[in-house]
Formats: structure tokens, C-alpha cells, sequence
């Protein structure tokens, strides 16, 4: 869709009467046309956790999965590799897999048409004479595979290239197996909420203390920063030194921070102790599956991931968690939690409560303050409001949207700090 100079104007007029450290005017969290810009521009141009590798585990496994308005199928082609096309049949339009499973060929429901896993137009029956089956192939979708994690982008031309993520996010991936993880539990939390509102909460903790009783008492540095307790703050620097020098050779991690830029993948890799003597994150702080990766102790680590600004992997001694946050329209985002634990994990002896508990309790709650937060904005009433030296990192990545926003517009290259 081409884009008019009116809405792109209406646009930049926006951006130039932001005001820098508030939160964004209305129209960005509300307005249909602005998210078909950043739907055309933006996402088209972002990597996205999509999977797992143990989700297609043989030649013929394939899976469904949702890439922001798109349905995309992901499959294991063999000698081929991991493939993924659109789930649209290249005769009249169907969607050809409504569910993950597995088979030799794709058929689409509809009149048959079968593909190949390697998306390969295979039926011709009653093909006119004339058309070129190999032109009726499925449409590829590009696809990565980082340590086990399964990405998919939309726009071959305008993604960034994955080299950079790959080289500083593999050896935190290998460090927790994610490689060599099974999924013990997937969920979804749809969010009535433009994306961005999901972002800025999942970039501050300033709310941790009304909104997340459970994760605000079971985090050592939470308390520290949401209360700005400045010898506090100096006393768990102290920790995590302590801590970092009674690990063990081979699970320290270099911490990774990329300033990012409109054509790289914004990534880091931070890796802390937890505190409060908790092991791992499980309900209790106690062990709730087999050690994961190279850990043969546990040593009450986390390690936190970014994977593009859409995706975010956790890792814990004994499981590991990945969030996905896919802009699913204007007002609508789907949050997907997935809990990981090792491969060899008997799954019937694992305590999905305890597993679960923290993220899943910290995740609904999340989506009933961000919810509420869509609904104020909402209101004809909503003005931006100043962000807190509690939202830094909120009032950066509102910041880097908007850079990003006027490069888009412009076209200018744009670099991000
Ligand atoms: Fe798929 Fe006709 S639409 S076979
Ligand atoms: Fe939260």
C-alpha cells in the first residue's frame, strides 16, 4: 500500500510535537493508520521469536504460528532444513494448515493443491495450459535458527542481518541448553493494548512494587531499584560481584548491550543472581527440573536475553522462559509465554505450578494494568505523562520509536543510542 504524503505528514507533525521523556501522544497508541505505517515499515523489519526447534523434530513436522497479521507455517523439510511460508495457498487464497502436525506433503483443504516441504507446487492437476508451476510455489518466509530459537521476519529486503545477534547471544543459549530444550508449557495472554503500552510496561519496574507483590518479593535487585535505595543499590553491586566471583569457569557471561539501529537487531545479555537465596525461579526458589545446559549446580543465576524488541528469553539454572510480544492490530497484542526445561526432562514429574507460577501470576497481572492503561488512553481526557527515573528504559525504547519513526518517513539512515 502506497502511503500518502498526508498521513505521513499527519505523522512527522506528531513526532515534532512530542515532547521527549513523556509518554506518546494518543493517535500512536489508537490510530489504525499510524499502526499501518509501523506495520509496512517497522515490523516488516524486525526479527521475531516464532518457535522452537523441538517443535518441528522431524522430516514433516510442521507448525501454525502467527507473525504480527500474518499465519506462517514453519516446517522441517529434511535435508532442506527449517522452511517457513506463508499459510496461503497459491491457488485462490485458502489457509492450507489450520493446526501443527505432520506429513510428507502441505495440502490445501480446499481443492487439494499439495506442496512440497520444500514448497514446491507438486499437484498440477487440471492446471491450465500455460501456467508455469514453478511459479505457484509457496511464498517463502524468511526464517533463522540462533541457539535452537526459531525467527521469522516479513521482508527478506529490509531485515537486519542475524550475524551480530548469533555471535552475542549463542554462548548465553548454549550456557542454558536452550539448544537442547523441550517446551514444557506454552501460554498465551492476549492484551487489549496497542504494543507499544505492552513494551513500556515490560521495560519498567517502577510498577513492580503496587502491581507485582510475588515478583517484587522474590527478586534481590527489584527492591533496590523500585525503591531507589541508594545503599541498598550499593550493597547489591557488592552481591552480585561476590556472586560473580564464586562462579564457576565456563558459566560467566559477557555482558552484552547493543545500542542498536534501524538495521541492526537490538539484543543484550545481562546475567545477575536472583538473591534472597532463591535458586532458581520456580514458586519456592527451589529446584523444579533438571539442571539445563552447561550447569552441573545450581548457582542461582538469571540471565536475561533481549532477541530483537519483540522477543525476550530468560534463563534459569533448571528452565528458561521465552516472551513474545506480536502487535496483532492496532489495539491488540499477543503475549506468549513458553517455560522450556531440558530436553531430557520427564515432563509427568515436573510441577507445572511451580514452574509457572512466577511468570504466569506476573503475566496476568501485567495484562490488567496494561489493559487499564489502554482504557485511560482511551479517554478523550488522556494527556502524555513525564516518565520517572523509574522508566528509563521505557522513556529509551519511546524514544528510539520515535527516531525510528521519522527515519521510516523520511527515509534518512537512522542510528539509535
Ligand atoms: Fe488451495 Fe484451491 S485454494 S487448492
Ligand atoms: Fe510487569
Amino acid at each position: 500500500m502506497m502511503m500518502t504524503n498526508t498521513r505521513s505528514d499527519r505523522i512527522l507533525a506528531l513526532l515534532a510535537d512530542q515532547k521527549s521523556g513523556w509518554s506518546l501522544a494518543r493517535p500512536f497508541y489508537l490510530d489504525a493508520d499510524l499502526f499501518d505505517v509501523e506495520r509496512e515499515k517497522w515490523f516488516s523489519a524486525q526479527w521475531m521469536v516464532v518457535g522452537h526447534r523441538s517443535e518441528v523434530p522431524r522430516k514433516g513436522s510442521h507448525i501454525v504460528r502467527q507473525l504480527f497479521d500474518c499465519s506462517i507455517i514453519i516446517v522441517n523439510a529434511g535435508d532442506a532444513g527449517l522452511r517457513a511460508y506463508h499459510n496461503v495457498c497459491t491457488h485462490r487464497g485458502s489457509q492450507i494448515c489450520k493446526q501443527d502436525g505432520q506429513a510428507p506433503l502441505l495440502v490445501c483443504p480446499y481443492h487439494a493443491w499439495s506442496f512440497r516441504l520444500s514448497g514446491e507446487l507438486q499437484t498440477t492437476r487440471e492446471l491450465p495450459e500455460g501456467v508455469d508451476p514453478s511459479e505457484l510455489g509457496l511464498r517463502p518466509v524468511p526464517l533463522k535458527e540462533v541457539g535452537g530459537l526459531i525467527l521469522c521476519g516479513l521482508d527478506e529486503a529490509r531485515l537486519p542481518d542475524v550475524a551480530p545477534v548469533e555471535e552475542a547471544l549463542l554462548p548465553a543459549l548454549r550456557l542454558h541448553g536452550i539448544d537442547r530444550a523441550r517446551i514444557a508449557v506454552r501460554r498465551h495472554y492476549p492484551t487489549l493494548a496497542n504494543w507499544k503500552l505492552v513494551l513500556e510496561n515490560f521495560f519498567e519496574c517502577y510498577h513492580c512494587r503496587p502491581s507485582h507483590p510475588e515478583y517484587f518479593s522474590m527478586n534481590g535487585h527489584v527492591k533496590v531499584t523500585a525503591m531507589r535505595d541508594e545503599q541498598g543499590a550499593q550493597d547489591w553491586q557488592a552481591t552480585v560481584a561476590d556472586w560473580n566471583q564464586s562462579l564457576k569457569d565456563g558459566v560467566r557471561l559477557a555482558q552484552v548491550r547493543d545500542p542498536g539501529s534501524i538495521t541492526t537487531l537490538k539484543h543484550s545479555v545481562y546475567r545477575q543472581p536472583i538473591g534472597l537465596d532463591r535458586r532458581t525461579h520456580s514458586k519456592s526458589g527451589q529446584p523444579v527440573a533438571p539442571l539445563m545446559g552447561l550447569f552441573d549446580d545450581y548457582d542461582g543465576g538469571e540471565t536475561g536475553m533481549h532477541v530483537g524488541r519483540l522477543s525476550f528469553v530468560g534463563g534459569y539454572n533448571d528452565h528458561a522462559v521465552i516472551f513474545q510480544f506480536n502487535p496483532v492490530s492496532v489495539q491488540e497484542t499477543d503475549v506468549i509465554v513458553t517455560w522450556l526445561v531440558d530436553q531430557d526432562a520427564d515432563l509427568s514429574t515436573i510441577d507445572i505450578d511451580a514452574l509457572t507460577f512466577l511468570w504466569d501470576v506476573t503475566t496476568v497481572q501485567d495484562k490488567k494494568i496494561i489493559e487499564a492503561n489502554a482504557a485511560g488512553v482511551r479517554s478523550p481526557a488522556y494527556r502524555p505523562g513525564p516518565y520517572t527515573v523509574l522508566e528509563e528504559q521505557t522513556a529509551n525504547f519511546v524514544a528510539d520509536y520515535m527516531a525510528v519513526m521519522r527515519g521510516l518517513l523520511t527515509e534518512e539512515p537512522v542510528m539509535q543510542g
